[in-house]
């Protein structure tokens, strides 16, 4: 595993040159990012290339228990999609052999397509459960996913920024990469003071996801997003790229966030 550590605060343009460099050479990448300053007032970012997508998986587990290790009363922030999956299946492993404890953890999710319930199994809600909450001792009362079911966007997204703003900050948020770059359903060129919202998906973006849908017309076309404003509030971030399609949209949205 080759490992950079860069300090970007100052150094945007050749960050994001440095990084366009390695996803265009990278299929499993995990970027993890330090918001809290150091002593040069500069944010720490650090990028690891592993070489597969299970030493990715087991990379990021390492760093989400290291993260319950450590403050067994934190937030995490989660994600979805086929990327975390194998993390998700390493803190399943290690939580049956004893080794997390995740009883006092609270998560809060990123996304969830409006109008699907949480017992629709291409929700959000139910990929969480499935993959993750129903392996764990976590609560599920202290598990957050915005409400599919709720038709009124305006009253949606600012419940789930009232409960972010009441959980006191996310510890450590975890993030997959669409194909074209989108974060949680934030499109590359999404405005960076957005909270949560109500977004109409992207043509490519109901594309990419439709293989999980048994037809392109089942696929909802607006979702409930976090914008991009909460998320890079979060203390750490850890985004993890898996998937040769997306070597080169990242950098556009890296771009912009760096
Ligand atoms: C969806 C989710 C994103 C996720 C993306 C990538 O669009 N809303 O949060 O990052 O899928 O999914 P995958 O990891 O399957 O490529």
């Amino acid at each position: 595993m080759s490992f950079f550590s860069y300090s970007c605060a100052k150094r945007p343009h050749l960050l994001s040159f440095i990084l366009r460099l390695v996803m265009l050479k990278s299929e499993n990448l995990l970027t993890v990012i330090f918001n809290s300053k150091n002593k040069k007032g500069r944010v720490t970012m650090k990028i690891l290339k592993t070489k597969d997508y299970e030493q990715m998986s087991r990379v990021t587990a390492n760093i989400l228990s290291a993260q319950v290790i450590m403050k067994p009363r934190c937030v995490l922030g989660l994600a979805t999609g086929s990327t975390p999956i194998g993390a998700y299946r390493q803190l399943i492993d290690w939580y049956e052999k004893g080794d997390i404890d995740f009883s006092e953890v609270t998560s809060i999710n990123l996304d969830e397509y409006k109008g699907l319930s949480p017992e629709n199994d291409q929700s959000y809600r139910y990929f969480m459960n499935t993959n993750l909450f129903n392996h764990i001792n976590i609560k599920k009362e202290n598990t957050y996913v915005p409400d599919g079911l709720e038709t009124d966007a305006d009253r949606a997204c600012s419940r789930y920024n009232q409960i972010t703003a009441d959980l006191g900050g996310i510890d450590l948020q975890l993030l997959g990469l669409g194909n074209n770059g989108h974060i949680g359903f934030n499109e590359p060129g999404a405005a960076f003071e957005k909270e949560t919202h109500c977004v109409d998906l992207t043509q490519s973006t109901i594309n990419a996801n439709a293989r999980f849908f048994s037809s392109l017309s089942e696929v909802p076309k607006q979702a409930y997003t976090m914008g991009i404003k909460t998320i890079m509030q979060a203390k750490k971030i850890v985004v993890a790229v898996s998937g040769a399609g997306k070597a080169t949209g990242p950098f556009f949205l890296w771009r912009e966030i760096l």
